[in-house]
């Protein structure tokens, strides 16, 4: 292999390389590529899924709507409609929901943000190393995400012994197997784009309450106990109880559950802003049911304060706090 700053032959017999430096060999400009495709395949690919999404749920109405005029589906649609009776459950949102789920909106996309950035920062801005073990040092970011996590908790367990407490679990836990057969019916209805409607506003459509029973009652215990096994507060020196959890477990399913937190809350905010959207906003932002703005303000400025929460999850303003707790270096 010929070295390139050395003459070729011909080069030497004419002395030509003494007076002319060699060329670079010509290369294409380097196309930017985001998670390895170029802007125009990401045009070409994105157009090509967007018009396939279409179609296919274009094709999942019609079809839905055909079979809900079949004798059969429609009988079960006549006999299961989507809710069952739950004579028991109060009505209304008290102050307590209206302030818990507000908190927890807060607070759950601070630590969804902070999730992502944990797995997606290569050098961390800066390290805490609690005051109590001098040994444990782990980046900023993560000791933010627990501490969110902490007041996430705290939050919810207030949220689900009020709850329990009131009788509003009522609404939010199945009390009859009929809800699978709703569920399916609901399901059936919101695909066919022909929305069910709930009869009485404390009751919450059969597919909603799922929605919601998964979301309090298993995803978040879920976050809640694959968070604890890869945190410090995990007895890491007790082999039996590491065996028992491995550690590669809980990694396997803290992601997905954040997929679902994430996939759950982009529904949860269409189907409320797609289904009377001023009159669920006054709900849950201020127990009212009222048709007026109120509702809709209210969250716009909980939106506000949402940003400003995201702002303010950075170094700068986090160091201050993590440090009353440990030390905050590099
Ligand atoms: C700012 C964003 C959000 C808005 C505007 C919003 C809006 C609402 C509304 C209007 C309802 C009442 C539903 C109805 O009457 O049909 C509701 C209930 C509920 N939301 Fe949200 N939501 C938001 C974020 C979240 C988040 C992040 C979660 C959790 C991951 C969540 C979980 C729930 C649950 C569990 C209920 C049922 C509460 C009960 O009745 O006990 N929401 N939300």
């Amino acid at each position: 292999m010929q070295d390139s700053s050395s003459p070729t032959p011909a080069e030497a017999k004419t002395g030509a390389a003494e007076h002319t430096t060699p060329k670079p060999p010509k290369t294409q400009p380097a196309q930017k590529t985001f998670l390895n495709r170029t802007g125009r395949q990401w045009a070409v690919q994105g157009g090509i899924g967007v018009v396939a999404i279409i179609v296919v749920a274009a094709v999942a109405v019609l079809l839905t709507r055909w079979l809900l005029d079949t004798e059969t589906v429609a009988g079960f649609v006549e006999r299961y409609p989507g809710q069952y009776s739950q004579p028991e459950a109060p009505g209304g949102y008290p102050w307590w929901l209206n302030w818990a789920h507000f908190f927890n909106a807060f607070l759950m996309v601070l630590v969804i943000k902070t999730g992502i950035q944990i797995r997606t920062e290569a050098r961390p801005a800066a390290y805490w190393t609690p005051k109590w073990n001098k040994k444990r040092k782990i980046s900023l970011t993560i000791w933010l995400h627990n501490a969110l996590d902490l007041l996430w908790v705290l939050n919810g367990v207030i949220f689900v012994v009020l709850l329990l407490a009131t009788g509003y679990w009522q609404r939010v836990v199945p009390t009859s197997w009929e809800i699978f057969p709703n569920a399916l019916s609901a399901g059936l209805q919101y695909v066919s784009l022909d929305w069910p409607t709930v009869g009485e506003w404390a009751h919450y459509n059969s597919l909603q309450e799922l929605a919601y029973f998964t979301t309090i009652f298993i995803a978040a215990p879920l976050a809640i106990l694959t968070g604890l096994r890869m945190s410090g507060l995990w007895p890491a020196n007790n082999q039996a109880l590491n065996k028992l959890f491995p550690v590669e477990l809980a990694r396997a399913v803290h992601f997905p559950v954040m997929i679902y937190f994430t996939v759950f809350i982009l529904v949860h905010l269409i189907l409320v802003f797609a289904t009377d959207a001023l009159a669920n906003l006054n709900q849950i932002y201020t127990g009212d049911e009222t048709q007026n703005w109120t509702g809709f303000w209210l969250f716009a400025l909980s939106l506000a304060v949402i940003v400003a929460g995201a702002f303010l999850a950075r170094a700068l303003f986090v160091a201050p706090i993590a440090s009353l707790f440990g030390r905050v270096g590099r």
